[in-house]
């Protein structure tokens, strides 16, 4: 089988050019202009669109037992969201409650997504306790390709570990050359807030932001940058959402600490008016760490544009309506996430390049390339090269189109995004060669993903 992208613009690795792709079987074959075109082939004009690597997606949620209630989407539900929205390849934060057996929840994980996932799926190994048997787990999934960890700072009594726990996790991945990722807030300080500000009778959604502040992720950031340098291990902050924790990260790595910085697309474009809506209103915004302060954006997008800032994720983590209800009258109690595993790609585009914000190249780099190099698949993904798998998203700059819940694939009833406009969208997605959305829909094979090993 092969496939034909003729006369599109190619951007990946820093470069645009105007060049053909040829596609044999699942990788990429050729790449260079006005290739022949070979008998029986499928061929696809890409005039007037950008081909990019297909979208990578180091932060999302799909099976998550939470706050009491599962996040929303299931492997089918969510990756195909994905792959109309661009993204090819999605690494789940594998999140097991502190009271679960690791390997228990590795089989959990892996049986739901097999034969499940429309795209290619990896995951980051979520660390929510520390027991006896930790460190051999964490060895044996490291040795089945695992290779990257996941520890929360916050969320005391769920998935928040010690300090005692949050070194040793470091310390073998330092051994072990294994990204620690980390949601970084202090956890006793977030708790104690909330009590206070519950016990002064401030209950709704836009008390959420005041009990987890800005000051209270610097914190966390520096924390977590502490023990990375303790450890000499890589660390990777996910969702560092304002301008005084992104000063923490800049500052440990001017100190020679190898540490990446991801920022998640509701915190450069939705702001903490949002959460402040009345009632379930706000509780559709309500994540953590919290959407700050709009002033926070600019600096945001400056660092990103530099490459201070490494990645875009999502932190797709989507609970309906009536999850959200479930923090009336105690915002502590409203199930923390907003979904986007649809939107980024095209929010990001619309937002930062669109808008000038963000160079192509750039984009291209932050919402695929950096991710593979970071979390270990590339040159496999995250770039177009011959050699690399055939996930190609032929890009329409010209598409013209608004965001609703109504149209969206994502298992749920509300959008963060309801009426925000988009320009462009992936007109063609490709999964190792073969044809996955073309027209805004959903055409390939329910099953198609595979389990990355790295
Ligand atoms: O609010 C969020 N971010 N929900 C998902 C869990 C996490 O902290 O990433
Ligand atoms: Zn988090
Ligand atoms: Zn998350
Ligand atoms: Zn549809």
């Amino acid at each position: 089988m092969s496939l034909l992208i003729q006369h599109g613009e190619i951007v990946t690795d820093g470069k645009r050019f105007r060049a053909d792709v040829l596609v044999e079987g699942e990788t990429i074959a050729q790449i260079g202009e006005n290739l022949a075109v070979p008998e029986g082939a499928t061929v696809i004009d890409a005039s007037g669109k950008f081909v990019f690597p297909g979208f990578i997606d180091p932060h999302v949620h799909i099976h998550l037992p939470f706050m009491g209630t599962f996040a929303k989407d299931t492997h089918a539900t969510g990756s195909q969201a994905a792959l109309i929205g661009g993204t090819t390849t999605f690494i789940e934060m594998l999140a097991p409650a502190g009271s679960e057996d690791l390997m228990d929840g590795w089989r959990t994980w892996t049986g739901m997504a097999a034969g499940n996932s429309a795209c290619d799926y990896t995951f980051h190994i979520g660390v929510t306790r520390w027991d006896d048997r930790t460190e051999a787990t964490l060895r044996e999934l490291v040795g089945e390709g695992m290779k990257s960890f996941k520890v929360f700072l916050a969320y005391k009594g769920a998935f928040g570990i010690d300090d005692a726990a949050l070194y040793r996790v470091c310390r073998l991945a330092a051994e072990l050359g294994v990204v620690v990722t980390a949601h970084c807030e202090n956890a006793d300080l977030v708790s104690e807030l909330q009590q206070k500000l519950i016990a002064e009778g401030k209950t709704g959604p836009e008390w959420h932001e005041p009990s987890r502040p800005e000051s209270v992720e610097a914190e966390g950031t520096a924390h977590f940058a502490t023990f990375v340098e303790m450890t000499g291990a890589h660390g990777y902050v996910v969702h560092l959402s304002n301008a005084r924790a992104l000063e923490a990260a800049l500052d440990a790595r001017s100190r020679g600490v190898k540490l990446d910085v991801e920022v998640v697309i509701p915190h450069l474009t939705l702001d903490r008016t949002y959460a402040e809506r009345p009632g379930v209103e706000g509780a559709k915004y309500v994540m953590s760490p919290p959407l700050r302060e709009k002033g926070n954006q600019p600096r945001l997008w400056a660092a990103l544009e530099r490459g201070e800032i490494a990645t875009v994720a999502t932190d797709h983590c989507p609970f309906d309506v009536a999850q959200k209800h479930m923090g009336d009258g105690n915002f502590t109690l409203i199930p923390n996430g907003i979904p986007a595993i649809e939107d980024r790609v095209n929010v990001l585009y619309t937002q930062g390049v669109s808008r000038g914000n963000l160079s192509v190249e750039r984009f291209v780099d932050a919402a695929s390339t950096r991710a593979a190099q970071i979390f270990g698949l590339y040159p496999r993904k995250g770039t177009v090269s011959v050699g690399s798998d055939a996930d190609l998203v032929i890009y329409d700059p010209a598409y013209r189109g608004t965001i609703s819940a109504g149209t969206s694939h994502m298992n749920n009833d509300y959008s963060g995004y309801e009426g925000w406009e988009i320009d462009g969208r992936p007109e063609v997605v490709t999964v190792r060669g073969q044809v996955a959305v073309q027209g805004g829909e959903f055409v390939g094979d329910p099953a198609r993903g595979q389990l990355l090993r790295r």
